[in-house]
């Protein structure tokens, strides 16, 4: 049994060590906000926090998560950072098709937890690894602007 810390609530779980986290996250924990995109740590769909680190999911061994705080798109909100960015995301009407906006979304709020001020460079090197295929870009970056600007108000 492998112990895990996920939104904040202990989990006792039964799977090898070296199941990918998602697989745990969805299949056995049942949280299915966090998705599968290549499996192959090329498109951040599957992004979740460890440690407040943004981390893919898809190839990271559950068992490296053991022992650590894991955090889903499922208590982002919970976060002073991750509640500016879901509100600006709302605003600025991000989302189109949604598949990888809880990655985007994950990359973000971690990007804006340890740089309240992000500039133009920054957003680029935070969020270079989550593609979408929507094209959102623009929308995303004008939405993490807009979270930085009402966390910087507070
Ligand atoms: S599913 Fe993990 S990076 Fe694409
Ligand atoms: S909103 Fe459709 S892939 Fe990003």
């Amino acid at each position: 049994m492998l112990n895990l810390n996920v939104n904040g609530r202990p989990h006792s779980v039964d799977a090898p060590d070296d199941m990918p986290l998602l697989w745990v996250i969805r299949d056995i924990l049942g949280m299915t906000g966090t998705k599968f995109g290549c499996g192959i740590a090329q498109c951040g769909a599957c992004t979740v926090h460890i440690d407040g680190e943004p981390t893919r999911s898809c190839i990271t061994p559950v068992s490296d998560a053991a022992g650590r705080s894991v955090t889903t798109i499922e208590a982002i909100g919970e976060t002073p950072a991750g509640k500016a960015i879901q509100t600006a995301w709302l605003g600025v009407e991000v989302v189109q098709c949604g598949y990888c906006q809880s990655g985007q979304i994950m990359s973000a709020s971690a990007l804006l937890a340890g740089n309240p001020k992000p500039t133009d460079a920054d957003i680029d090197a935070a969020m270079s690894g989550n593609i979408c295929r929507c094209g959102t870009y623009v929308r995303i970056r004008e939405a993490i602007k807009q979270a930085a600007n009402s966390v910087s108000a507070q």
